[in-house]
């Protein structure tokens, strides 16, 4: 799994995806860039959203909201005094380390222990295999998957009543029974705010604190009733937007699975209270689809409910997503009921009401929101899509069979030599293609590896211009997953291509 991590990593910047940040000064911990291919990946993946959520319902609009708010919508949010998380330090190796984050980890060991024993058992059973039945049956899983479960509910507990002692006690007894830090001597857990702060201000006197937003939902509950007024909404709809935003993140690790500068995609849906809880589980569901369309496995998705919840929420959920790292949270969907609006209301002293005609009567409405990480979506998506595929000829080729949908590049053209007229034909076809379709042009090498590279690079197809193209104006199209090549007449070109590209 680890191995597997590294190669994801450093395909990503061999292949122009993900570079670390500032590289030439040593990199910036947990902070990105993406680049060419990367940039235009994750622009895809932006849109393969916004069209799902704003396009394709006639009730959810999108807005562009600031990074920077008024400081006082932190305070009516919460985050100022409750968005924090609970450091422990180790003595020993002077590692800091996130409480909660050092206690799923020991629960992710008996994980590893499930998952050894499931394939263990898999390969007796072959066929026959039942795999829930299997753990819910076998007493050593079972006492595996007790244990993980009641020691993150312990863990949930403390930390809803603020119990730091506990959570430090908890992770002196997990270190004893499972050692992970190798070290028993730790500081008392002490709870750290993840807002960036700054200033706003030319001079010192007049200067005004101010915060990076740390989610972009804030600027939506702020906007609700300008956006509902002017667009004529009626509850139930949502507001969506995509955009930064920033969190001092104290275990910065993973690549970027956790950053400190990271894009949100969120959606905010307004209803009527006491329809929450059927929104929350219609919004489960139509997130799951979404993920699954782009054909990624079913296997690699699961919900986990939440029991520890923020300080807003009357119920949450994540989708997760297998990583190569394990199971982790993609997206969350919140039923954050009327709490930030009513927040809101009090603190900037400004009705947030929406007035209900049919009922002639008006409430703060309750809001279902559903909220995904754009990086970690590409994280989900390349990382899925990384292969290292044998052929029939004992070789092997590295493919990244990335959704043709989310692919930088849809096709690669190529004259098959540098000559007789041949890369004119494939300038002529780029020509006509690139009004669609992101295309590259590619002479350099023996075709052969021109294919290799595409394959690695994520580009759906590739289309070579050879001799007899000059008598029949055909081409060949190659895919990148079968590897199959076609002979097709160029006219046909572009409704072969749109015909995997398109939604
Ligand atoms: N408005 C609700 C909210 O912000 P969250 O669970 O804190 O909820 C939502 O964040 C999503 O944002 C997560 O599911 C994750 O995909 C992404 N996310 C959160 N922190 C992140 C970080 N440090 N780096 C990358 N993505 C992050």
């Amino acid at each position: 799994q680890e191995d597997q991590f590294k190669k994801v990593i450093s395909h990503a910047k061999e292949y122009g995806y993900v570079f670390q940040s500032s590289e030439i000064y040593d990199g910036l911990s947990a902070v990105y860039d993406y680049a060419q291919n990367g940039a235009q990946l994750k622009k895809n993946i932006r849109e393969y959203w916004w069209k799902a959520m704003v396009q394709m319902h006639e009730n959810i609009v999108g807005i562009d909201a600031s990074i920077f708010m008024h400081p006082t919508t932190w305070k009516a949010s919460g985050h100022v005094d409750a968005f924090n998380d609970p450091l422990i330090d180790n003595k020993d190796s002077k590692k800091r380390y996130r409480a909660d984050v050092l206690i799923e980890d020991y629960v992710g060991k008996l994980d590893t222990k499930i998952e050894k024993e499931v394939k263990k058992a898999a390969k007796r059973f072959g066929d026959s295999f039942d795999k829930e039945q299997f753990i819910a049956t076998n007493p050593r899983v079972l006492g595996y998957k007790e244990k993980g479960d009641a020691i993150l509910k312990r863990m949930g507990q403390s930390l809803e009543k603020e119990d730091l002692a506990d959570v430090k006690a908890l992770i002196e007894e997990l270190e004893i029974a499972c050692p992970l830090s190798g070290s028993k001597n730790w500081t008392d857990v002490k709870q750290f705010n993840l807002m960036f702060g700054t200033k706003l201000g030319a001079s010192a006197e007049s200067a005004m604190d101010l915060y990076l937003r740390p989610e972009t939902a804030q600027g939506i509950f702020v906007n609700f009733l300008n956006v509902q007024k002017t667009g004529r909404m009626k509850i139930p709809f949502g507001i969506a937007q995509t955009g930064k935003a920033f969190r001092n993140e104290i275990v910065a690790r993973q690549f970027i699975f956790r950053m400190r500068e990271f894009e949100q995609m969120e959606m905010q849906f307004f209803v009527k209270p006491g329809t929450q809880k059927e929104w929350y589980e219609q919004w489960k569901e139509t997130r799951l689809k979404w993920h699954l369309s782009l054909g990624m496995g079913e296997d690699n998705y699961r919900f986990h409910d939440h029991e520890k919840l923020a300080h807003y929420a009357d119920a949450a959920s994540d989708i997760e997503f297998r990583f190569p790292f394990g199971f982790k949270e993609l997206e969350g969907i919140h039923s954050r009921t009327d709490f930030d609006l009513k927040s809101h209301e009090e603190f900037s002293g400004k009705k947030l009401r929406y007035f209900d005609h049919e009922d002639n009567e008006s409430y703060i409405p309750y809001v279902v929101e559903t909220s995904i990480g754009l990086d970690r979506m590409f994280l989900a998506v390349f990382s899925n899509s990384l292969e290292e595929e044998a052929l029939e000829n004992n070789t092997t080729r590295t493919v990244l069979k990335l959704p043709a949908v989310l692919a930088p590049t849809k096709a690669a053209v190529f004259p098959l030599v540098k000559k007789d007229g041949l890369p004119e034909i494939a300038r002529e076809i780029i020509e006509d293609l690139k009004w669609d379709f992101d295309v590259l042009y590619d002479e350099k090498d023996a075709v052969g590896k021109r294919y290799r590279r595409q394959d690695a690079a994520g580009t759906p197809f590739c289309i070579t211009v050879d001799h007899d193209t000059k008598e029949d104006n055909t081409v060949t199209i190659r895919h990148r997953d079968t590897m199959e090549q076609k002979r097709v007449p160029i006219s046909e070109l572009k409704s072969i291509i749109a015909a995997e590209v398109s939604v």
